[in-house]
């Protein structure tokens, strides 16, 4: 098992930010929908992209991985399970039961448990497909699914869903008729998979609204080459280091509509940017304010942004809040941050955080993926050393993180344990 080190620097310069983990997975799962080899650029090379990969492979597809370009053809699949053993690593491996069932009308995926952010079920997912003709059966811990044909029909999703969005999505296009899917997620991850299913030839309106309608097809898509968006969350997440080091970062490679949500509350935070067609510069400002955040579905402000801004929040000239909307239990890295000497108290879903705290280097323990990371943004200002246990969360979402951090200057090291 392998460690960071982190010790107090000072930080500036540049990050290239690299394609989206959340917008690569369902455009992989996307592949099974395919009767030509695909060719998709910009895939960052992290741990939950070769899960993923692992799984269409096992599945029987034929695959090439280089220098952030994929090749995959899935005419050669011959297997329609998904195995516990890859589920039990990555619970996103569900995205391949809309598009695994669509297209081989049978397949079973193993049954993601909880997971460390909370309870995490795929109900809706499930109803939906039962909506659309499937036949489901939890069985020995697998989703065991079947059709003779999926049928398009109104599902109205009961909560706002990403991936169970996109499962749907994926299911619908080659459903019989239309599919109408309302209150739908509208995350840019989502907008990605619709923009280019329509890119080549299906029929999709009321891209990024929370309405849409899929016309299903009989057959199977051919698909140009395409490259993934920018990673939204690595985007804000660097942005949280320019701020809590109160520096200068420029991050460059970005689509900046997708993170103005990230960009308004640090502009409540009193920093100031320079923003450009596909960068963004944090600057550093007299007096970092505190600020009032609940996370909700895009574009309201990303849960997956809250951990790095309570790292910030510690800070603040004054007390912040951040309400945790989404998952039930996304609370894990306030006792690490506490052990690094901030004092941030939870009641129910809502965080307090005390600023004008001085951190201090500890030995603190990752979580999850962005839990992790407001650990990393605590270890840059924290005095001394920070060492941070269980990282292997980190490399399932940050590409070459530790790369980047010493390029902006971190003093970071990557040790076994
Ligand atoms: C996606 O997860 C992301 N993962 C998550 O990113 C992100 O935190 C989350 O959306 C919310 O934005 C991927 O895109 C691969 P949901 P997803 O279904 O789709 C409840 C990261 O760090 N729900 O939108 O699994 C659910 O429990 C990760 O990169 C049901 O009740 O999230 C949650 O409370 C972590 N039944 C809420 O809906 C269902 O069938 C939203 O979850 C499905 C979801």
């Amino acid at each position: 098992m392998k460690l960071l080190k982190i010790k107090n620097s000072k930080i500036s310069g540049k990050v290239k930010i690299s394609g989206a983990k959340n917008a690569a997975l369902p455009l992989i799962a996307m592949t099974i929908l395919a009767k030509n080899e695909i060719v998709i650029n910009n895939i960052p090379n992290v741990a939950d992209i070769n899960t993923m990969l692992k799984l269409l492979k096992l599945l029987g597809s034929e695959i090439e991985f280089q220098n952030n370009t994929l090749k995959i053809n899935t005419n050669s699949i011959n297997s329609t399970t998904a195995t516990y053993d890859i589920v039990k690593t990555m619970r996103a491996s569900i995205l391949t039961l809309g598009p695994l069932l669509a297209r081989f009308k049978e397949c079973k995926v193993s049954l993601p448990g909880g997971c460390a952010i909370g309870l995490r079920p795929v109900d809706l997912h499930i109803k939906a497909l039962e909506k659309m003709g499937a036949e489901i059966l939890i069985e020995n811990g697998y989703i065991h699914a079947k059709c003779h044909e999926l049928v398009g029909c109104e599902i109205i999703f009961d909560k706002i869903t990403v991936t169970g969005t996109e499962n749907i999505i994926m299911a619908a296009v080659l459903a019989k008729g239309e599919t109408k899917i309302l209150n739908a997620a509208k995350e840019p991850e989502v907008v990605q998979l619709c923009e280019i299913l329509k890119e080549n030839g299906v029929k999709i309106e009321g891209i990024g609204t929370s309405t849409l309608s899929i016309q299903g097809q009989t057959d199977l898509i051919e698909i140009k080459p395409f490259s993934v968006i920018p990673d939204r969350i690595e985007a804000g997440t660097y942005l949280c280091a320019g701020a809590i080091a109160n520096s200068k970062l420029t991050i460059t490679n970005i689509i900046p509509t997708h993170i103005e949500n990230i960009i308004s509350k640090l502009e409540e935070m009193n920093f100031s940017f320079e923003k450009n067609k596909n960068s963004v510069t944090i600057l550093p400002t007299d007096e970092i304010k505190p600020v009032n955040i609940v996370t909700n579905e895009h574009p309201g402000f990303p849960t997956d942004m809250q951990a790095q801004f309570m790292a910030v929040a510690t800070q603040a000239n004054g007390v912040s809040t951040i309400e945790e909307r989404l998952f039930e239990n996304r609370f894990m890295h306030v006792a690490e941050l506490n052990r690094l000497g901030a004092d941030i108290k939870i009641n129910g879903k809502v965080a307090t955080i005390y600023g004008n705290k001085q951190l201090v280097g500890a030995d603190v323990m990752a979580t999850d993926l962005r839990a992790s990371s407001a650990l990393v943004l605590a270890g840059i200002i924290a005095s001394g050393q920070t060492t941070i246990h269980r990282v292997y969360h980190l490399f399932r979402g940050y590409e070459n993180l530790t790369e980047k951090l010493k390029n902006i200057g971190v003093d970071i090291l990557l040790e076994e344990e």
